[in-house]
């Protein structure tokens, strides 16, 4: 089992290549203290659309400086994707090892138990990287870094808006099952999923 200060010092352990078909390969590996204006250019590309549909505080670099400096500070471990030849990071996959109250009152009440071997997973794709099943190819890497830290199931960070029809395919096409529905204090409604990594192949 691996603990964030040890993959705050050695990223290496985590780090992969993706191999795309098109020649476009991507490195797959836990956010750097380095990575602060990359990270920004990332934030701060996304569309309209998908800032509505990811949930991060901002998109600027303050925020982007923030994902940094908490780098082995909290329970947070962030994944990134970059593209091989030019070094643009294409995707933040991030997973909170602890869990969230709210989380786990809506989940007992769907009659499942949280506890410390459960996770949360939420990923964003820059919008040109969307819809090209690089989310689907790299989930096995996000699920093995799981396992990596004692975890046995994930559940959706803050769930999926009921109207993001592309992530719920692709969570269910990745071994995830709805568990219920929930309205936000916004009045939006999003689904709870749920993934067992039992029931996915092993490393
Ligand atoms: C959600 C996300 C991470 C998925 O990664 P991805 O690489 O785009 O997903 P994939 O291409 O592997 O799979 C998407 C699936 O949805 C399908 N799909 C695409 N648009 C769809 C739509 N409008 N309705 C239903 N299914 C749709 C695709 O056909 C594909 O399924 P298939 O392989 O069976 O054909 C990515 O799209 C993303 O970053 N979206 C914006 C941010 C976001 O929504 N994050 C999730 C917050 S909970």
């Amino acid at each position: 089992m691996f603990t964030l200060a040890e993959i705050a010092h050695d990223p290496l352990v985590l780090t992969r290549r993706l191999a795309r078909i098109d020649g476009s390969d991507v490195v797959f590996r836990p956010l750097t203290r380095a990575d602060t204006d990359r990270l920004a250019g990332f934030l701060v590309g996304l569309s309209p659309e998908s800032r509505r549909l990811s949930t991060f505080d901002g998109y600027d670099l303050a925020t982007a400086q923030d994902l940094c400096d908490a780098i082995a500070r909290y329970d947070k471990l962030r994944l990134m994707l970059e593209e091989v030849l030019s070094g643009r990071i294409v995707g933040l996959l991030e997973c909170s090892l602890g869990l969230n109250p709210d989380d786990i009152a809506r989940y007992r009440a769907a009659g499942i138990r949280l506890t410390a071997t459960d996770c949360r997973f939420g990923p964003t794709l820059a919008d040109d990287y969307q819809g090209r099943g690089i989310g689907t190819q790299v989930f096995p890497l996000v699920a093995d870094a799981a396992r990596c830290f004692g975890k046995k199931r994930i559940i959706l960070w803050g769930g999926v808006l009921a109207d993001n029809p592309r992530a719920i395919r692709y969570y269910r096409k990745n071994g995830f099952q709805t568990v219920g529905s929930f309205t936000g204090t916004d009045g939006v409604r999003s689904l709870d999923m749920i993934l067992d990594l039992d029931l996915l192949p092993g490393p």
